[in-house]
């Protein structure tokens, strides 16, 4: 059994988890409306990596004999200046979902839960990664601003990426 503090605060982060996605799919279609598809198609696998992390979470919480409890997901913005508007919007998200795991970690370790202090660093791991990813673009696009050929290079870049669950998750 888990206790009900650590929970209801898992409970919580499920629901930033699919905050998250919710928010990258919105992104992902300000990017499909600006015709910037690379960018469209990276939003849309960063979207679904944020419900791997849901799917995640919930099968732990499956395994721990909790109740998984849904709640009201908050509406995305919906449109942007700039495509660097975006991934700075995107790094700060990220730097925010860093201090919330980080503070789901503290819990676990008031609470003496060993195992979810456990499961929880991998999504300490995986925030580092998070955070590198969304830095690494608006690095570039910051060196690329007022430069529509470097944008098209980043744009058919971002493209590449593909969805890869994380192992031992399946959505
Ligand atoms: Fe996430
Ligand atoms: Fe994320």
């Amino acid at each position: 059994m888990i206790n009900e503090k650590m929970e209801a605060a898992i409970n919580k982060q499920i629901n930033w988890e699919l905050y998250s996605s919710y928010l990258y799919f919105s992104m992902s279609a300000y990017f499909d409306s600006v015709n910037l598809k690379g960018c469209a198609s990276w939003m849309r696998v960063q979207a679904m990596e944020e419900l791997s992390h849901v799917k995640k979470f919930y099968d732990f919480m499956g395994s721990r004999g909790a109740r998984v409890m849904m709640s009201e997901i908050k509406a995305p913005q919906t449109e942007w200046e700039s495509p660097l508007a975006v991934f700075e919007e995107t790094l700060k998200h990220e730097q925010q979902v860093t201090s919330l795991i980080n503070g789901l970690v503290d819990i676990a370790i008031e609470l003496k839960d060993h195992a979810t202090n456990s499961f929880l660093q991998w999504y300490v791991d995986e925030q580092v990664e998070e955070e590198e990813s969304a830095g690494d673009v608006v690095q570039s696009l910051r060196l690329n601003e007022n430069n529509p050929s470097g944008l098209f290079m980043i744009d058919k870049e971002l493209g590449q990426r593909i969805f890869t669950p994380p192992a031992g998750v399946t959505l």
